[in-house]
Order: C-alpha cells, then sequence, then structure tokens
C-alpha cells in the first residue's frame, strides 16, 4: 500500500462520501483593518441550549464547526438537502458551531432570523459572521482609523438601499447611495432613465447637491463601502470611479493631481481621495443557476479594468488602492474564531473548558473556504481543518487549495469532521 496508506480512522472517513488530501496552501498577502467586538452587533445572549456538563452531557467538545453558507447549507435561497440534519444533530450533540459567510446584503438579525426558519436550526447573532460585520467597527474608529460615525460614507451594493439600512443599524449616521446620486443628477449615468423607477423606490434627498461651480458646497465623499454585490455595474463603477478621480472625495470635481507623472502612483489618489472599501472577495458563488456565478469580485476587477484603462493602471505605475475583507482573510478567520470562542463558553457557562483544539471549515469555495482555513494562524493556537464540498462552486478536479478532505455535502463532511476527532459519527 503507498505512502498515501490510509488509518482505519482514515478507512472510516473514505466509507463516508468523503476522499483525503495530501497537500496544503499558499500563504496570503493584504494587511487587514481592525475587527468589532461581538458586542458592537448587539449580540444578545446565545439562544442556543446551554448544556450543564453535569446533567445531559457528559462530553466537552475540544472541536467545533465552522459552516460557509451558499453552496454548502443553502442554494441561492433553497436549504441544501441534508443541512438541517447536520446543524440540529451537532445541536443535538452540543458541539459548537458557527456560520461563517462571504455573503450580506441584510442586517445580521434579519439574517439569522430567516436561515433559522429556512433551515428550521436555532441561531442566533452570536454564532454568525457575514462579510461587511467588520465594518460596524469603522464607526467609532480605533484610534488609528478615525471614526466615520458623523462622515458622509457612500455605500454600494445590495438589493435597494438595504445595504443603507444595515449601515445605519451599525451607527453610520451619513449614507449616500449611488440610487440617491442618480436621483438627484440623472445626467451622472446617462443611461439612467433605464432603472429610475427603481431607484426612486427607495432614493433619498442628498445631504447636499453635485454642484461643480461651487465645490465648497458640493457633496463630499469621506469613505466608500462596497457592502455586497452591486446590482447595477455601470453606474456604479461610474460613480465610484467619479469618486476616487474627484479632489478630496468631492462630486463633481476633477483632480489636477491626475495623471501628474512627477507625482507618486502618477498623482491618482493623491489629492484626499476617500478609502475604498469591500467586503466580499468571491468572483464566483454558488447561486441558483447550476454553474457558478459571478459575486462582488467580479464588479471589483471590471472596476480595476475600467480604472487602468482610464488611468493607464499598472503598466503606467498606477495602483488603485483598496482594502478587501471576508474569506480568505486572516482578519475574518480572527473575527470568526473569537465568536466561536464566546460562543462555545455560551454553550457551557459551568464547566471548565479544555482548549479549543480544532475547527472543521466547511466550504464549496476552494479561493475563499478552503485558502482561508489553511492559511488562518489561529492566536489560540487551534487547528484549523478545511473541508471542501461538492454541492456548490467547487465543481470536481484538482482545487485551486486543497482541503484535508472533499466530501459530496454538508452531512459528511459534519460526520467526517466528528470522527476525525475521535466522538464518533452514525453510519448514515
Ligand atoms: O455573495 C455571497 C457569496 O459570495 C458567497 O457566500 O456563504 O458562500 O461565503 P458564502
Ligand atoms: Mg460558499
Amino acid at each position: 500500500m503507498s505512502a498515501m496508506a490510509f488509518s482505519a480512522l482514515e478507512v472510516r472517513l473514505l466509507r463516508l462520501g468523503c476522499q483525503r488530501s495530501n497537500a496544503f496552501a499558499v500563504p496570503l498577502r493584504r494587511p487587514y483593518p481592525r475587527f468589532p467586538q461581538p458586542s458592537i452587533l448587539g449580540a444578545q445572549k446565545s439562544t442556543a441550549r446551554a448544556f450543564q456538563t453535569s446533567s445531559n452531557s457528559p462530553r466537552v467538545p475540544d472541536f467545533a464547526f465552522a459552516f460557509d453558507i451558499d453552496g454548502v447549507l443553502l442554494r441561492s435561497s433553497s436549504p441544501l438537502p441534508r443541512a438541517h440534519k447536520a446543524l440540529s444533530y451537532l445541536q443535538e450533540q452540543g458541539i459548537p458551531f458557527i456560520l461563517l459567510t462571504n455573503g450580506g446584503g441584510k442586517s445580521e438579525t434579519d439574517r439569522v432570523a430567516e436561515l433559522s426558519k429556512k433551515l428550521d436550526v436555532p441561531l442566533d447573532l452570536s454564532m454568525f459572521v457575514q462579510s461587511h460585520t467588520p465594518f460596524a467597527q469603522m464607526v467609532e474608529g480605533d484610534g488609528v482609523q478615525e471614526g466615520l460615525r458623523d462622515k458622509c460614507i457612500m455605500v454600494v451594493g445590495g438589493d435597494g438601499d438595504k445595504c443603507r439600512q444595515v449601515a445605519e443599524k451599525y451607527g453610520f449616521r451619513n449614507v449616500v447611495t449611488p440610487g440617491d446620486i442618480i436621483v438627484a443628477h440623472p445626467s451622472i449615468w446617462p443611461f439612467s432613465y433605464n432603472f429610475m423607477d427603481y431607484y426612486k423606490k427607495f432614493a433619498r434627498p442628498l445631504p447636499r447637491p453635485i454642484d461643480a461651480e461651487d465645490p465648497s458646497k458640493s457633496l463630499k465623499i469621506d469613505a466608500i463601502f462596497v457592502y455586497n454585490d452591486p446590482r447595477d455595474w455601470a453606474a456604479d463603477a461610474q460613480i465610484v470611479l467619479d469618486v476616487l478621480l474627484s479632489s478630496n472625495g468631492v462630486l463633481g470635481t476633477y483632480s489636477s493631481k491626475n495623471n501628474d507623472p512627477s507625482l507618486p502612483n502618477r498623482g491618482y489618489l493623491q489629492d484626499g481621495q476617500p478609502p475604498l472599501y469591500y467586503s466580499n472577495p468571491d468572483l464566483l458563488w454558488a447561486a441558483a443557476y447550476h454553474l457558478p456565478r459571478l459575486g462582488q469580485g467580479g464588479f471589483r476587477e471590471a472596476l480595476d479594468g475600467v480604472w487602468a484603462a482610464v488611468t493607464g493602471g499598472p503598466q503606467k505605475g498606477v495602483d488603485l488602492h483598496k482594502q478587501i475583507m471576508g474569506k480568505p482573510y486572516q482578519g475574518t478567520y480572527e473575527f470568526a474564531e473569537k465568536l466561536l470562542i464566546s460562543h462555545r463558553q455560551a454553550l457551557f457557562p459551568k464547566a471548565s473548558l479544555p482548549p479549543l483544539k480544532r475547527v472543521f471549515m466547511i466550504g464549496d469555495n476552494p479561493e475563499s473556504d478552503i485558502q482561508g482555513g489553511n492559511n488562518f494562524k489561529s492566536p489560540i493556537g487551534s487547528e484549523w481543518y478545511s473541508l471542501l464540498l461538492r454541492t456548490g462552486v467547487y465543481q470536481g478536479g484538482e482545487p485551486a487549495h486543497t482541503p484535508r478532505a472533499i466530501c459530496d455535502d454538508v452531512w459528511d463532511a459534519v460526520r467526517w469532521g466528528l470522527n476525525s476527532a475521535g466522538w464518533g459519527a452514525p453510519k448514515e
């Protein structure tokens, strides 16, 4: 039998619709913004049943699970076959888990309520992380980054102005959307008439008009946040570009420093332009269609392309500075692990908990779930095992980032994890 010989444990694992893999992935780049404490999200006391170690659950697991959502528990908005079984079994066994998604576009409270209903499993805020959850940290700022509570931020993406409502729930008080700008100034995007009825449904009056004559009175954007997949890429790209080419983020202006070879970055983004934040890097995701669809990362790539065409781009030494959050980035996993630790503590209030040794990260996207799980450097030294499913983005073949195992679906992966942790799992 080759070096790949399997231990008795692995033979049992293999009988579960999972295959083991044998190599590990590449390091990540990009710095990372600081993260909000769960308290910022108004995380209420965990509703999940606390386990009295003395009475009904003698064993306290030194492992836990982290579940991706799209392509693992849901396909578009429908629950995947054995998602309920997987989560409810873990709850019966008293095994902690969190949901960790690059999705968003609704408040954490609304999404948790919706998911609990769809999956028919009691879930709460103490076990839930969305892609834009970390943006909540920027309301107060943290001594390094100035708080944005009263600054004028532009929130891009999502249905209608749902993302504005999420931002306001985090505490941002001055939020505009591209839709507000289009309704107030239709000529900013020559084809806006096509979607005007849509925008008029949720647009609000701007805090200031665009005044090209008198920039001191014109609308000034202090930060740009892409909260969720943009619905109108063209108009959103135009308006974000206008802000990034402006002077000081003042719409209607064009910075005189742009394209000045004597300046760094050829003068682009050298004139007080606002920072650009993305909440989710996913180029592709698993929606209802049988093939993966473009995600927020697709918009980012499109904007990068337009920026390069307009400014000369990297070939001319011009960069488009941006900060990207979400899986696979270290910051998101650090935040998720903190949440998992406090959720686990809430589940076993009386127990002296053994350290959290292992976390099974179950995902369908090699680029985000598997790469992130493989490369996460846990501040508490826990080991994250990534398990890749066939129910979403991954469609077979050698994945770009190698998981511990590839499983048919979420129930197989849960059983793989339970067996690998020595907890034991039902045969079927
Ligand atoms: O827009 C959501 C998508 O990018 C992926 O979501 O749950 O698979 O991380 P999820
Ligand atoms: Mg997914």
